[in-house]
């Protein structure tokens, strides 16, 4: 993205929401889990598998944390009546991380347990680096503890990802969305994309089931490579793409016979979500520059 679009896009927040809702709605399924529910039906039936997310990184009590497991249990229970073809991601801040590590892994754990029971996986989103060493060691403990249904998120924009690759046996790879300092982020798009493309080397060449999560033409055709070149299987490996971002490309990736999962999100807590969608949105900032030269004309009477 060129200097002046990025400077424009850091303007985002500035963004009345409606607007933000309206330029956002491609990336979010809806408000309900029937939204959720009739998108991913859709998403099965064009060959894609999905997994849903449950919109709350914001919460505050550990009322509505266990309100979001809660809403997991929910999602589990209509994956398996429906018999659809996804899994879940969650975020643990969601579940309660920043109030109480305890309170977090009790609602993982309930969560864990419900899919373990329906033959089902969970996907650990990766937040922000302040919480990297607390995901991954309760990754670490969970499946030291039995849990075998869960798998994490590593990002390949963080130096430290080539270390903590090694030993894990299911991780979803992307480049990651959360602004990191320099010291420890890899911040020029060359490094980032050359992290990757090493990272996914290691991981394959190690045996982890990975999830190439990006949308970036150039890592896909390296993940292509990467693949053909270890002579993977269908079933070692899956490409993952977000709701609303190059759908005719997944589409392609499953006619050539790769799985392809989609991030589905739902629930009413979209905001943070959707800023983060629309910063790497390539035309968002045209839509804000318009949006903002309307209401300073409007302003001034024009
Ligand atoms: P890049 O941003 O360079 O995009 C490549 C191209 O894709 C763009 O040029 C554009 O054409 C298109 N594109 C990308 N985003 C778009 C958008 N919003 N609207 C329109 N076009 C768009 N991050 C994280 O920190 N923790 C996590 O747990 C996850 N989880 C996750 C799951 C899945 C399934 C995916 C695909 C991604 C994530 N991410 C994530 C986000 C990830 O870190 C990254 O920010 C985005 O995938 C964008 O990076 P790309 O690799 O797609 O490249």
């Amino acid at each position: 993205m060129a200097l002046l679009d990025r400077a424009i896009v850091r303007l985002l927040p500035a963004v009345p929401k409606p607007l933000v809702q309206r330029l956002s709605s491609r990336y979010i399924a809806g408000p309900s889990l029937d939204d959720a529910v009739r998108v991913v039906r859709k998403l099965n039936a064009k060959g894609k598998c999905a997994t849903v997310d449950v919109l709350g990184e914001e919460i505050s009590s550990a009322d509505e944390a266990r309100a979001i497991a809660g809403q997991y249990h929910d999602v589990l229970a209509r994956i398996d009546s429906e018999q659809l073809d996804a899994n879940v991601s969650v975020k643990l801040s969601g579940l309660g991380l920043e109030l109480a590590p305890d309170l977090c892994r009790e609602n993982l754990e309930s969560v864990l347990a419900d899919a373990a029971a329906r033959g089902n996986f969970v996907r650990i989103d990766m937040e922000d680096s302040s919480t990297t060493d607390r995901t991954l060691q309760l990754v670490r403990e969970l499946r030291a503890a039995d849990h075998s249904n869960l798998g994490v998120v590593l990002q390949a924009y963080l130096r430290r990802t080539f270390d903590d690759l090694r030993g894990l046996d299911n991780v979803r790879l992307c480049k990651g969305i959360y602004v990191e300092p320099a010291a420890i982020a890899y911040r020029e798009f060359d490094e980032v994309r050359a992290s990757y493309v090493r990272s996914l080397e290691q991981l394959v060449a190690q045996g982890t089931y990975v999830g190439i999560a990006t949308h970036d033409e150039h890592l896909i055709g390296e993940a292509l490579r990467v693949v053909a070149e270890a002579g993977l299987a269908p079933d070692r490996y899956e490409f993952q793409m977000l709701l609303g971002v190059r759908p005719d490309r997944a589409d392609e990736l499953v006619a050539a016979g790769h799985r392809l999962r989609v991030y589905v999100p739902y629930g009413t807590q979209w905001y943070e979500y959707s800023v983060r969608r629309l910063q790497e949105n390539p035309k968002i900032a045209g839509y804000v520059a318009a949006d903002l030269a309307r209401r300073v004309l409007h302003r001034s009477g024009v």
